[in-house]
Order: C-alpha cells, then sequence, then structure tokens
C-alpha cells in the first residue's frame, strides 16, 4: 500500500508573500486560510508552509525567538489551528518548517546562553576561545558572508553560526538541546500537524576539533565569498543521521505517517544516507538536482538515471524546480521550457515539490537597491545572491495591489508579473495555471503517473523521453519532451493524453518546445 506523501504532490508557500489579510503588506495565516481553495483548485495535497513563529525577522523568520507560536505579523495560534482545520476539511495536509540547526539570537535560550560562562545553557550554542591572536577560533566561513564565529565581547568568547550571526547554531552533541528540540516537533505534532520540512539539517553539526576547512580549488572571483573555502568539516558530519534518526523515531510515534523532509543540498551519493539506515531517517530528503543540472536532454536523462539507481531499496524519490532560495524557474529556463518543467515535475516517478508562483509561470523580480529587504544581499551585494526577486508577493488579481494586500507590499509586486494574476490565468486555457491545473489532474486520474515505475529513460537529441508504467505492470504510459526549437516527427505514436501546448496535441509529431504525456499504442 501506497503511503499518502508518495502520491501526493506539495505546495510551499511563503507566507509574507502568499496573502495579506490585515493590510500590513506581509501575508499571514489568515489570508493563506483565505486562499485555501486556490491550492484546491490547482489539485495539490500538501501545503508546507515556511517559517511564522514569532522572530526578530533577521532572516524574515528562519530566526526563530520561540519555537511555540506565531509571530504577530503572521497572526495567532489561534489562526494557526483554524487554517489547519480549514486544510483539513479540504483533505489538504499541513507541512510546518521546522529550524533545528540555529535560533535567533533573541531566543531566551540564547539570552541565556551568552549570559555568563557558568550558565546552564552555555553550551546549548557553539562557544570557544579566540585564536591565539585574538581572531575567530578557525577559517569556518558564514553561508551569507564573513566568518561564522562572532565575538561576544561581554564574555570573551565567540560563537559559531553558519548562517547571520543573528541565528547561533546550537550545540546539537548537548543532549538537553536534542530533548528540548524534539519537544518542539512533539508540540506541532500534538496540534496536528502532518509533517515537517526540516531546514538546513546538513549543518546539524560541525567537526568537534574545529579543523580548518580546506580551500575551494573552484572558487571564482563572482562566486560566494562562502564558497572560497570547502566545507568539508561544517556540513555532512556523520553525527547528523543520528540526529534524523532520533527525530524520525518521533514522528513515527504519532498515527498517520507523519512526514518528515530534509533540506540537504548534497550531491546524490552523500543525499542517499539521508534516508537513513533501513529507511530510518528522512521519508523524503529533498533532491535539488534539478536547479543545477544542465537543460538539455542528454544531462537530464542522465540525472533521473543516476539518482534512481543510487536510491537505496524502498526509498521513495523527489523532485524540486525551485523555492524561497533560488531563482524561479521560469527566469532559469524561460517561459517556454518552463512550460516542459512543469511535464518533466509532475510526470517523473516521485513527490514533487511546487513553489507558489510556479503555477503561475512567475519570473524573478529586479529589486531596486533601496528595497532590499534580504540580509544576504545586504552583506554581499550584487553578486545575485539575494533572494527577494524570488519572494515577491503573488499576484492574485487585477487590483493595484494585485489582491496580495490592501496596504505597501514588503517587497514591489513585479511589474512582469501584472498580467500573469491568478484570476486571469484561470479563464485562460493556454495559460500555465491551466497546464499546472491539468497536469495535476492527470497525475491523480493515472496510477501509473504517481505511483508506477519509470523505465525507458533516455534522450534522443533535444527529446527526453520516459514510460511510467501502471504500478501493476501494465503498460502505462508515454513521456515525450521535446526541449528542441525545432519540431520532430515521432517514431512510434499513440493517444496524446495532454500536451503543454494546451491544445489536443497529435500523436505522430512534437511541436516546437512542445511535451506530451501520451498513451501508447
Ligand atoms: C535554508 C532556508 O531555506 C533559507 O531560507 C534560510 O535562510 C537558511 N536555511 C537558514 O535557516
Ligand atoms: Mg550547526
Amino acid at each position: 500500500m501506497a503511503r499518502w506523501w508518495q502520491s501526493a504532490v506539495i505546495y510551499q508557500v511563503y507566507p509574507r508573500s502568499f496573502q495579506d489579510s490585515d493590510g500590513d503588506g506581509i501575508g499571514d495565516l489568515p489570508g493563506i486560510a483565505a486562499r485555501l481553495d486556490h491550492l484546491v483548485a490547482l489539485g495539490v495535497d500538501a501545503v508546507w508552509i515556511s517559517p511564522f513563529y514569532p522572530s526578530p525577522m533577521a532572516d524574515f523568520g528562519y530566526d526563530v525567538a520561540d519555537h511555540r507560536g506565531v509571530d504577530p505579523a503572521f497572526g495567532t495560534l489561534a489562526d494557526f489551528d483554524r487554517l489547519v482545520a480549514a486544510a483539513h476539511e479540504r483533505g489538504l495536509r499541513v507541512i510546518l518548517d521546522y529550524v533545528p540547526n540555529h535560533t535567533a539570537d533573541t531566543h531566551p535560550w540564547f539570552l541565556d546562553s551568552r549570559a555568563s560562562h557558568e550558565n546552564p545553557k552555555r553550551d546549548w550554542y557553539i562557544w570557544r576561545e579566540p585564536a591565539p591572536d585574538g581572531g575567530p577560533p578557525n577559517n569556518w566561513r558564514s553561508e551569507f558572508g564573513g566568518a561564522a564565529w562572532t565575538l561576544d565581547a561581554a564574555t570573551g568568547q565567540y560563537f559559531y553560526h553558519a548562517y547571520l550571526p543573528q541565528q547561533p547554531d546550537l550545540n546539537w552533541r548537548n543532549p538537553a538541546v536534542q530533548d528540548a528540540m524534539l519537544d518542539v516537533l512533539r508540540f506541532w505534532l500534538d496540534r496536528g500537524v502532518d509533517g515537517f520540512r526540516v531546514d538546513a539539517i546538513h549543518h546539524l553539526f560541525e567537526d568537534a576539533s574545529l579543523r580548518d576547512n580546506p580551500p575551494n580549488p573552484a572558487w571564482r572571483d563572482g562566486m560566494s565569498p562562502a564558497r572560497r573555502v570547502l566545507r568539508t568539516h561544517t556540513m555532512d558530519q556523520p553525527e547528523v543521521q543520528g540526529a534524523v534518526a532520533a527525530m524520525r523515531r518521533l514522528a513515527d510515534l504519532y498515527p498517520g505517517e507523519r512526514l518528515l523532509i530534509g533540506e540537504a543540498y548534497l550531491p546524490i551519493d552523500r543525499l542517499m544516507a539521508y534516508y537513513g539506515v533501513d529507511l530510518s531517517g528522512f521519508h523524503l530528503p529533498f533532491n535539488f538536482h534539478l536547479l543545477s543540472t544542465p537543460w538539455s536532454a542528454p544531462a537530464i536523462a542522465d540525472l533521473i538515471a543516476r539518482y534512481e539507481a543510487a536510491l537505496p531499496e524502498g526509498a521513495w524519490p523527489n523532485w524540486v524546480l525551485g523555492n524561497h532560495d533560488r531563482s524561479r524557474v521560469a527566469s532559469r529556463l524561460g517561459p517556454r521550457q518552463a512550460r516542459i518543467a512543469a511535464m518533466l515535475l509532475l510526470t517523473l516517478r516521485g513527490t514533487p515539490t511546487l513553489y507558489q508562483g510556479e503555477e503561475l509561470g512567475l519570473t524573478d523580480v529586479p529589486i531596486p537597491p533601496g528595497l532590499v529587504q534580504d540580509p544576504w544581499e545586504k552583506r554581499v551585494p550584487g553578486l545575485g545572491l539575494g533572494r527577494d526577486p524570488v519572494r515577491t508577493p503573488m499576484p492574485w488579481d487585477g487590483t493595484a495591489q494585485a489582491g496580495f494586500t490592501t496596504g505597501t507590499p514588503w517587497l514591489p509586486l513585479g511589474e512582469a508579473h501584472r498580467p500573469l494574476h491568478a484570476t486571469a490565468q484561470a479563464r485562460d486555457p493556454g495559460s500555465m495555471l491551466r497546464l499546472y491545473r491539468d497536469l495535476l489532474m492527470l497525475r491523480r486520474r493515472e496510477p501509473a503517473l504517481s505511483l508506477g515505475p519509470i523505465a525507458a529513460v533516455a534522450a534522443e537529441g533535444d527529446l527526453l523521453r520516459y514510460e511510467r508504467r501502471d504500478p501493476d505492470g501494465g503498460r502505462g504510459l508515454l513521456v515525450l519532451l521535446n526541449l528542441a526549437e525545432a519540431e520532430r516527427t515521432l517514431r512510434v505514436g499513440g493517444t496524446p493524453l495532454l500536451s503543454t501546448h494546451g491544445d489536443a496535441g497529435s500523436g505522430t509529431r512534437l511541436r516546437s518546445l512542445e511535451g506530451m504525456v501520451m498513451r501508447p499504442e
């Protein structure tokens, strides 16, 4: 029997930018509740909500100051409970963002920890003496630029932060920290959530002896300064697996298969370790490889083959085209290839996760320097690292603020997004939104697409093709993606079920940049 999350399609909501309900220009939980019907009409099964916990917002919620509440900008716990109830009524599952690696520097644990060397919570974070010259203990770099160590003048020691100085890393080697953070999971599981996306899991542990990271020979000007060194001693340490297994044991105590998804940007072989020994780890370690693989039929065919072959016995795959950290797929590939990418994502074997706005074909929005919000862009300007362009508000309708807010949006609405609003696209059979809806409907109707094996993955020049067999071994469906401008005649035909061109399509040829799902003759 398949688990719910195997046939599910997940939709990521970035709450600041989804729907505002009170006119402060910041999206909120009641706003999400008001837009659930968009998700139902789209046809997704679960909504993952990025952090909404009380936070000073140094990293827009990924700096959690209280793991058991809702930031006033986003609403109240009662709003949260209402949102979960409203989602469940509609058959939508709710997945939260769990941020175990670090807290906000305003979290009471950190305030205690930094108070003195003797404080019982001192060891809850990672404190070290300065190097002999008074500088940081070693050469570790913050992901967001600068040293990964900040000196606390009052106590004379440095604390470690994989991200901002306002995001001190918790010390997961301390069992009390593990217990406290597992309690956070319990709190939300008891409130009825269906799973978690676990943030930055590969950063959970660092080398205990603090060895310097080696220089990165591939670093070039224009790359993130954090990449000047390899993360040999700060990422993907062996201890992570034990912590993940503890999270999984806890989730498994709850009925209904509570889902754990891990965020780890890792090469395929390392990623597979996050399924855990005998699948005792994440149900789904996020597979981000479509974000970095060159957009060509041979490269994608090769990726699918390598990823499928690397999966441990019984492990379930998953695929992603974008998220709140990465350039949007419609900008990376252009609007026409983005339609092919949608068909790819929703016809591959494995659980797909969509990022809000992908279904509207939204592109990255250039943000004028004066309006920059993302701390990464502020700390390392001009390299294109900032994430504001992919976090602008959703365009819902043709009104002045696109139906997102009655106030001033926290990030500008994209001018290029105005004609792409959801209301217009819902009426236009050729729109991206309608393509996503059709793909999701087809996926729901055809067990071959949701649960069947994938076979015969091949690239024929610019044509990417694969079969999705019926789960019970029947003949299944054929997926054909023409990544080229040139038309092509098909050697094997069939009955077209869905074309990315929004019409019936033909069973014998593919037009320029056309993707097709067919029932073979
Ligand atoms: C990954 C999250 O997706 C990103 O938005 C955040 O800045 C870092 N982790 C730190 O929590
Ligand atoms: Mg850490």
